[in-house]
C-alpha cells in the first residue's frame, strides 16, 4: 500500500540527506582519488566508500532485514528480504573529483523487483528529487511533468559515456549519428541527475547504454512518475543495454533513431 511506500521514501530522504552532507563535507576537505577501477576515467574516492558505508549502516539500523545493493561494495542478494535498497553513494564521481557541482546521492527502494520509492540529491547544491510509484515525482514541493517536447529536431538530449574504451567509442559513434537530428546534446556526468532534469523538463530526454541499476533506479522512477516513458530499446525494459527516458510523444522518435544507430548493440 502507499503508506509503506511513503515510509520508505521518508527513510530514504533522511538517510540520503545525511549522506549528501557527508559527501559535501569531504569534498570541502579536499578529494584525492584512492584508486582507478576499470580505466583511468573510472575513479573511486574515499568519499564514495565512506558515504556508502554510512548509508548501509543507517539502513541496517533502521531496517535490519533489508538488503543493500551499492556501487562500491555490491551486495543486494537475499531472496527473503522485504526491501532491496539500490544505492549510488556518489553518482558523478568524476565531477566530484573536479569539484563540478553536479554529483548526487541516489537511493531507491525496490519491493518484489519493482522500484517503489526513490530520491536523488545533488549533494553540491542540495536540490532534491523524489518519487513514489503511483504518487508522482516532486522537486522542491513542485510536481514534475517533463518538458512535453514532441519534436526530436527541437529536443535537448542528455546522454553519458561508460568507462570502457570500446564502449565509449561506440557511444560516440551513435552520438555522431544523432547530433544532426536533435537540437543539441548535454553530457553533465551524473546519470541520476540527468534523469531528474528530464523529469523536470530541463532536458527533453535522456539516453545511455551501459548504466548500472544504481545509476538509474531512483532517477528512472522520478522520470517515470513525471510522465516520461522510461524503457530500453525494441520492447526491452530499461537496463544495461539501454535506458531511454522521454515524454511519450518524443519517445518513439528517439527510440527509433537509436535503434537505427544500433545504440544498444556493440560493446
Ligand atoms: C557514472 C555517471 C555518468 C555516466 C556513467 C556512470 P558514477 O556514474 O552517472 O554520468 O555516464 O555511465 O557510470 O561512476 O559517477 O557513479
Amino acid at each position: 500500500c502507499m503508506d509503506r511506500e511513503h515510509e520508505l521514501l521518508d527513510l530514504a530522504v533522511s538517510i540520503a540527506r545525511e549522506a549528501a552532507t557527508r559527501a559535501r563535507a569531504m569534498r570541502a576537505a579536499g578529494v584525492d582519488p584512492v584508486a582507478t577501477k576499470s580505466t583511468l576515467t573510472d575513479v573511486v574516492t574515499a568519499a564514495d566508500r565512506a558515504v556508502e558505508r554510512q548509508v548501509r549502516d543507517a539502513i541496517h539500523a533502521a531496517r535490519p532485514g533489508d538488503v543493500v545493493l551499492g556501487e562500491e561494495f555490491g551486495g543486494g542478494e537475499g531472496d527473503g528480504a522485504a526491501v532491496r535498497w539500490i544505492l549510488d553513494p556518489i553518482d558523478g564521481t568524476v565531477n566530484y573529483l573536479y569539484d563540478l557541482p553536479q554529483y548526487a546521492v541516489s537511493l531507491a527502494a525496490e519491493v518484489d523487483g519493482e522500484v517503489v520509492a526513490g530520491v536523488v540529491i545533488n549533494a553540491a547544491t542540495g536540490r532534491e528529487w523524489t518519487a513514489v510509484r503511483g504518487g508522482g515525482a516532486y522537486a522542491d514541493g513542485r510536481r514534475l511533468s517533463g518538458s512535453g517536447q514532441t519534436d526530436l529536431r527541437q529536443a535537448l538530449v542528455g546522454t553519458g559515456f561508460g568507462y570502457a574504451a570500446d564502449r565509449r567509442l561506440h557511444q560516440a559513434a551513435v552520438l555522431a549519428g544523432l547530433i544532426g537530428d536533435i537540437r543539441d546534446v548535454r553530457r553533465f556526468g551524473a546519470a541520476a541527475i540527468d534523469l531528474c532534469l528530464a523529469a523536470e523538463g530541463s532536458l527533453d530526454a535522456y539516453y545511455e547504454k551501459g548504466l548500472n541499476a544504481w545509476d538509474h533506479a531512483a532517477g528512472g522512477l522520478v522520470a517515470a512518475e513525471a510522465g516520461l516513458l522510461v524503457t530500453g530499446l525494441r520492447g526491452a525494459t530499461a537496463g544495461p543495454d539501454m535506458v531511454v527516458a522521454a515524454p511519450p510523444a518524443l519517445h518513439q522518435g528517439l527510440h527509433d533513431r537509436l535503434v537505427e544507430l544500433g545504440a544498444d548493440k556493440g560493446p
